[in-house]
């Protein structure tokens, strides 16, 4: 590990940390959290531009979907679905997480991939929010992850600077899993709904009309966004608990309140999502401190997250040491921008925060020992880190007895 005032361990080489504001041509890099906010929040003059969303065929859609729709539509969209996943409402599902957590601690006994078990327990913890819940979980886990095998691209550049073979492979490594989930996933779960509704949010798609394909690609961004970020969560959260025994040992006896805040603050630190990507359609103002920018219409504007949460102006001194409970100025969440901001704010935090809780505290009071720490890497379409092999043996009379 760095010093002890960089506890940062998804660092990438060569990631500049400054200016707050920077233009290189058309593209604005945006790291000061102020500015970040602004721009997230600038829902009159941008709209999505990121997850390759400009390049999706809209057309073909009756209902935009959610991640990539801007405007009131879209406003109206979040506001319905926003029921599935207030606290309250997700409050409600503990005990069936705490069921499968408790589960799969048992078939993964002894020594396992930390990874793997997160990977499969947000797979269906998700699946059971959203209503996918036809076919085994490993193999829709398995369907899910291929959708991420993406060839690289760079999102400044009009063709994403891919040649046409790595255009063919994305269009194959995008599409033949979710021809695989209508399949095996999706359909069987819309007919079961179309018969007898439940209270998930399939039902709740096919109440509001949507058509077969809008349904499969909501349950394809949430799938994604859902439960691909959350597992990368739970492994770097553990990943931080076990190599810190005093943070382990407050977060073992801490109530929830506690709990929660060293969480808000682990993920602060480690924003899962790396960049978030809109384009102007209309100009506006930018500022940071003293500085003021006019971004024009056409621009790109790349909200760096990890400077942004590492602000010194917003999150006080030691930006990158693990301090839970840091004093943040009024408007400013414990998380930083690590769930967005403004109209795509990331609508599944509370579950996210809720279930990597549920598996933590339940595998922690199991004294897992590392036998290996995990293979740090990058993915192209979240430009967020992966963490694999990482390898846990549970054995009785540690930190946790
Ligand atoms: C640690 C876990 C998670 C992280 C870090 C995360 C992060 C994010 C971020 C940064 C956005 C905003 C995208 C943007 O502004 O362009 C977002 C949007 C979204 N997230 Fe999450 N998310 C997580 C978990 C979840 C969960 C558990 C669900 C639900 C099952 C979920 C569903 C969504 C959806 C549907 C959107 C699109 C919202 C919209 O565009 O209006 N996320 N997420």
């Amino acid at each position: 590990m760095a010093d002890e005032h960089n506890r940062r361990r998804a660092t990438k080489q060569g990631e500049p940390t400054g200016p707050g504001i920077e233009r290189d041509g058309i593209v604005w890099r945006i790291r000061s959290l102020s500015a970040a906010r602004q721009v997230l929040r600038a829902r009159e003059q941008t709209v999505q531009a990121g997850f390759t969303a400009e390049r999706i065929p809209k057309g073909f859609f009756t209902k935009h979907p959610i991640l990539i729709s801007d405007g009131p539509a879209h406003d109206e969209q979040r506001s319905k679905v926003a029921r599935f996943f207030a606290p309250a409402v997700v409050e409600g599902y503990t005990s069936r997480m705490e069921a499968c957590a408790d589960r799969l601690l048992e078939e993964f006994d002894g020594t396992f991939h930390l990874d793997e078990l997160a990977l499969l327990y947000t797979v269906e913890v998700t699946a059971d929010v959203v209503g996918l819940t036809a076919a085994p979980v490993p193999k829709m886990a398995q369907r899910l992850v291929s959708f991420f095998n993406q060839p690289p691209f760079d999102i400044t550049r009009a063709d994403l600077g891919r040649t046409p073979g790595q255009w063919a492979l994305a269009a194959r490594n995008g599409l033949v899993p979710i021809v695989r989930m209508w399949f095996a996933d999706v359909r069987p779960a819309v007919r079961a709904r179309r018969r007898a509704p439940q209270g998930d949010v399939i039902s709740h798609l096919i109440a509001e009309g949507y058509s077969d394909a809008d349904i499969l690609v909501e349950c394809v961004t949430y799938g994604t966004a859902g439960m691909v970020t959350t597992r990368e969560f739970i492994a770097m959260a553990a990943w931080h608990l076990l190599g810190d025994e005093a943070l382990l040992r407050r977060y073992l006896v801490a109530g929830t309140e506690e709990r929660y805040a060293i969480l808000h603050e682990i993920i602060r630190l480690e924003p899962v999502v790396g960049h978030l990507y809109r384009r102007a359609h209309e100009a506006f103002e930018v500022g940071d401190g003293d500085e003021r920018v006019t971004v024009q219409p056409g621009d790109l504007l790349d909200v760096c997250i990890r400077p942004a949460n590492a602000d010194p102006e917003a999150v006080g001194t030691d930006p990158l040491d693990l301090c839970p409970y840091r004093p943040v100025p009024a408007g400013v969440a414990a998380y930083g921008l690590t769930f967005g901001d403004g109209a795509h704010k990331c609508p599944g935090q509370p579950l996210a925060i809720l279930e990597s809780d549920v598996l933590l505290t339940r595998l922690l009071a199991r004294t897992p020992q590392i036998v290996r720490e995990p293979t740090l890497g990058w993915d192209d379409l979240i430009e967020g880190y992966t963490l694999r092999d990482f390898e846990l043996r549970l054995t009785p009379g540690g930190v946790g007895s």
